[in-house]
């Protein structure tokens, strides 16, 4: 694990985000960009699977959500790996990134499989079952942003 660690520090990646002007505020920016995708969507509709605007119908804001949150976390994994590689020894180490990792595993996986069993539009779903899924899914990725921010203010 050491090694593969130092082999991503040493990666043209981590270099260019180390020495460029620019480079590391850009991926941080399109880092955020990504979170205010994924989290501002999911946190929507997870409001509304609590039971708040209960006059909206759920099928057509899981149409329009659901890919944006998607494309946020694809844009989010993407810069955060990056911004990973330039301390990848560092953050492999934290107990603060690997809580963050879980969280993210665990948010995602539970849209999959909540996706997978009440269909796209969540159209087979129980409403306590989509009550459930909502308040889980709120604590992890409100988890994963908190422990996020406040990796900048651990010691290593
Ligand atoms: C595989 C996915 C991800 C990786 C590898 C990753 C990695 C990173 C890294 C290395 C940093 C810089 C930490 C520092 O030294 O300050 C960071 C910052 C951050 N990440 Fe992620 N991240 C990922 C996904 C996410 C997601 C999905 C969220 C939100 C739910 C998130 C929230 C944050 C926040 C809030 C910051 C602080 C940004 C700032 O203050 O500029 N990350 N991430």
């Amino acid at each position: 694990m050491e090694t593969l660690l130092a082999a991503v520090e040493a990666s043209g990646t981590a270099a260019a985000l180390r020495t460029g002007r620019w480079s590391y505020a850009a991926v941080n920016a399109a880092h955020i960009l990504g979170i205010a995708l994924l989290v501002g969507p999911i946190m929507t509709l997870d409001l509304r699977m609590l039971g708040l605007w209960r006059s909206v119908p759920l099928a057509p804001l899981a149409v329009v959500l659901r890919p944006v949150a998607a494309s946020g976390l694809a844009v989010a994994v993407a810069a955060g790996l990056a911004l990973f590689s330039v301390q990848a020894a560092h953050y492999g180490d934290l107990a603060l990134f690997q809580a963050k990792l879980a969280l993210i595993i665990a948010g995602a996986g539970g849209a999959l499989a909540l996706h997978r069993a009440a269909g796209p539009t969540l159209e087979r779903a129980a409403p306590g079952r989509l009550r459930l899924h909502a308040l889980l899914s709120i604590s992890c990725w409100l988890g994963a942003l908190v422990c996020g921010r406040l990796i900048a203010f651990v010691e290593g």
